[in-house]
């Protein structure tokens, strides 16, 4: 491994990380991230799923014509149709790429596919032939690759490269590799296709067991050369190894990985406060790099060891990370250009003067309660602002709570729904509960809650209370997300937030499902 190798980081948060349940994304907060991403100097961003949906074809597009330093890419079955969409969604990029793939274990090709694997191979190279008359830049994954033949990968491999494939990636779709063994399957496909030197090799490992990043490492010494991550983690089921861990790994132990990112670490915080923002999706307090215990130190030994001599117990520094970086931005004197160019310096584009009127009412809404308006505040004022404008079919109009020690708490509700103004209240456990069991008594959604998580966007009590509620309904699953200095209306806006989403059209096809 020479010195000065680089190590490609593909951002697959707004794909694989958008498939994880409950967490999908509107375009605005799929651009906001992609400028996060952009900022972070992250190599490949990929954007979406472009034959998913309209909506999700309009989302790849509008990053692809937004994003100008990194590469945009998105993913398509191994069937023109998909390859198709995929290159008109990135016509406009400054760099695109499209993502083919196709499955290659033999319980995918028998049970899934229904194909022989001369047929996948045929099918692959075919799809890579098409991609390459797109686009210039095309990848190729053979889906489940960790539970696929030495033998039959090397010759699904040659023949992609031989097609024009540039990156070849092996992911670890259902989580099953061993960090061992995994990097073991690299290092002898790298040695035995013929032509492997004409591409990267790429990885893409899933967490099932909990070790999609050692696996990822393993494959980065073993040869690969592109790592597919997602913020925070996100992705389906136990989600994807982190873009945090593998990037904050392979600086810190340049020693052994002898490997160079071109990552701005800096963002990594902020990017990481984004994505749970808009996602719902809490980070642990003990998650590595990113998580609010990730440097802090409890005991008294280790407080004394680290005001010493920082690297008694800190192997990296919090402020390369990013955790600084929670600048207090504005306040309650602060005018309309102020928030405007705040906005602009968080990517934020609001498309109309009337959406900027809209947010600047809630921030000198917000700006009487709290004094100092941080810049998560900001991202959540404007989530909120973003469903305001959405035309909702439920809307919080106002809320009455009684909670006192000894009694049974109350809420009085007035919400709108389709316009209409309807009243009710109930008694509940608690404050929350009472909240619920009020908006029930009018629209009898027949949903279940899976999930209820508050947190505070920033410190202090007069931070805004960040809610997210889970509901669920045959087999549909939506995050519906709130956000206030009062939490419980908070948790108001949160609930109605997810009968939006549930009561809104979601036709949208799942990329592993059998497109052939
Ligand atoms: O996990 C997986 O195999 C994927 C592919 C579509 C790359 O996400
Ligand atoms: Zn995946």
């Amino acid at each position: 491994m020479s010195a000065n190798d680089t190590l490609i980081i593909f951002d697959t948060t707004l794909r694989d990380g958008e498939q994880s349940p409950g967490a999908s994304m509107t375009q605005e907060e799929k651009l906001r991230i992609a400028k996060a991403l952009e900022r972070m100097q992250v190599d490949v961003i990929e954007a979406g799923f472009a034959i998913a949906s309209q909506g999700d074809f309009e989302s790849v597009k509008a990053v692809a014509d937004t994003i100008k330093e990194s590469r945009v890419c998105s993913l398509a079955r191994a069937v023109d149709a998909d390859i198709d969409r995929a290159g008109e969604a990135l016509k406009n990029a400054n760099a695109g790429r499209i993502h083919t793939f196709i499955a290659t274990s033999p319980i995918h090709m028998e049970y899934k596919l229904r194909m022989t694997p001369e047929q996948v191979l045929e099918q692959a190279v075919k799809a890579v032939k098409r991609a390459r008359s797109r686009c210039d830049d095309v990848e190729f994954s053979c889906e489940d690759a960790g539970r696929s033949e030495l033998d039959f990968l090397c010759r699904v491999i040659e023949a992609a490269i031989d097609a024009g494939a540039r990156t070849i990636n092996i992911p670890d779709t259902v989580g099953y590799a061993m960090p061992h063994q995994y990097g073991e399957t690299i290092r002898q496909l790298m040695e035995r296709i013929p032509n492997a030197d004409k591409a990267v090799f790429s990885v893409h490992c899933h967490n099932d067991l909990g070790l999609a990043v050692a696996n990822s490492l393993a494959a980065v010494t073993n040869g690969a050369r592109q790592v597919e991550c997602t913020i925070n983690g996100l992705g389906e089921r136990a989600g994807n190894a982190a873009l945090e861990e593998i990037v904050m790994a392979v600086k810190t132990r340049a020693d052994f990985f002898h490997i160079d990112t071109n990552i701005n670490t800096r963002e990594i915080v902020p990017a990481s406060r984004l994505v749970s923002s808009i996602t719902g999706f809490p980070v642990q307090p003990n998650k590595a790099i990113v998580g609010a215990n990730a440097f802090a130190h409890e005991s008294g030994i280790h407080q004394d060891g680290v005001i010493k001599f920082r690297e008694t117990y800190e192997i990296m520094k919090a402020e390369d990370v990013g955790w600084n970086a929670n600048r207090m931005v504005l306040g309650k004197h602060s005018g309309r250009n102020a928030f405007r160019s705040r906005l602009e310096e968080l990517g934020i584009d609001l498309k109309s003067e009337q959406a900027l009127n809209d947010a600047f009412q809630r921030f000198k809404d917000l700006a009487d309660k709290k004094h100092e308006i941080f810049d998560e505040d900001i991202q959540a004022l404007v989530s909120d602002t973003q469903k305001a404008a959405e035309n909702e079919q439920f809307a919080l109009v106002s809320l009455a709570v009684c909670s006192q020690t000894g009694e049974i708490p109350n809420a009085s509700i007035v919400l709108t729904i389709g316009g209409e103004e309807q009243r009710s209240s109930s008694e509940g456990a608690g404050p929350v509960d009472a909240t619920f069991k009020a908006i029930e008594r009018i629209v009898n959604s027949g949903t279940s809650l899976e999930l209820y998580n508050v947190s505070a966007i920033t410190s202090g009590t007069d931070s805004q209370g960040e809610v997210t509620v889970r509901l669920e309904k045959g087999g549909r699953i939506v995050n519906g997300h709130g956000s206030d200095i009062d939490i419980v209306a908070a948790s108001a806006k949160a609930y109605l937030n997810a009968l939006n989403l549930l009561s809104a059209d979601s036709q949208k096809a799942h990329p592993q499902t059998a497109g052939v």
